[in-house]
């Protein structure tokens, strides 16, 4: 068979690859910024993944093809045969996520709401809370507290460590190198596979400052 010829493909745009390389860095920050009490930086590294998150969310409707949950969440059925197919090793030609990545990029995006969303409500018990604390129960607040807790230990971390074990097995098995264009945003695909259209830097430029915005409101309700 004639070998293919191959043209670099931007498939990440900037946004996502910035969206998912802060929140690993934020995530770091907000777990060692806790060990160490520093409530402060705690909140703020908070308050910018709550932020980042949004942003995601509404660039999953209006943003780049790859970017879209409409175009990433295939059935349940794709994600099984996709998942059967693993163990065979042919050459990489998807250009978003896979039909079983987009359900776990759903999840880690669902995850990765949560957190922030139940910090709000968090209670130390110490003088020290989310600024929605105060406009629940203190019954309330403790759940919420107990589940901001749970989210990061049992939710977070597992999927987060599952994420990199698959990425891992991508380069293993299939020898297909996923990091490199989460970086560059670019992949090596076939000339016949068209590339994803990129959504406007203008509209995410401003749906990234409206998420800012509407964060810095909530932090100042407390
Ligand atoms: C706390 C750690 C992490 C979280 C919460 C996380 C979360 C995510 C999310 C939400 C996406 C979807 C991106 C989008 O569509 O916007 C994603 C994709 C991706 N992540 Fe991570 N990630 C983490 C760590 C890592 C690390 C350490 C690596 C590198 C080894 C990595 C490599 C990738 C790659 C390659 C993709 C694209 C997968 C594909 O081609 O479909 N991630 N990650
Ligand atoms: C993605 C962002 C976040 C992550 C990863 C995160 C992670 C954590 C973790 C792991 C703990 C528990 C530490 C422990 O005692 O073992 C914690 C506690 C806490 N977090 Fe967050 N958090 C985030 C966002 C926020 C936000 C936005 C707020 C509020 C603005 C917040 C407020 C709190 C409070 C008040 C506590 C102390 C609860 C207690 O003493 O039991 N967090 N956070």
């Amino acid at each position: 068979m004639a070998e293919e010829r191959l043209r670099p493909v931007t498939v990440w745009d900037p946004w996502v690859r910035i969206v998912h390389w802060l929140t690993v860095v934020l995530l770091a920050l907000s777990f060692g910024s806790i060990q160490y009490g520093n409530m402060r930086v705690h909140y703020l590294s908070g308050y910018a993944v709550l932020a980042l998150v949004l942003f995601r969310i509404a660039w999953g409707f209006v943003g780049s093809d790859t970017a879209r949950f409409g175009r990433f969440l295939r059935s349940p059925v794709a994600a099984v045969r996709h998942l059967l197919e693993f163990p065979r090793r042919h050459p990489d030609r998807e250009i978003g996520h896979n039909a079983a990545g987009g359900w776990m990029v759903l999840v880690l995006l669902g995850l990765l709401l949560a957190q922030p969303l139940t910090g709000l409500f968090a209670d130390t018990g110490y003088g020290d809370y989310g600024p929605l604390a105060k406009t629940v129960s203190g019954a309330t607040s403790d759940w919420l507290t107990g589940l901001h807790h749970r989210i990061f230990y049992y939710g977070i971390l597992v999927a987060a460590g599952l994420h990199v074990a698959a990425v891992i097995a991508y380069a293993v098995v299939k020898r297909h190198d996923l990091v490199r264009p989460m970086v560059t945003g670019r992949k090596r695909l076939p000339e016949a596979v068209a590339g994803p259209r990129l959504g406007s830097p203008l509209l995410a430029a401003m749906l990234l400052v409206t998420a800012a915005l509407v964060v810095w409101g909530v932090s100042r309700l407390g």
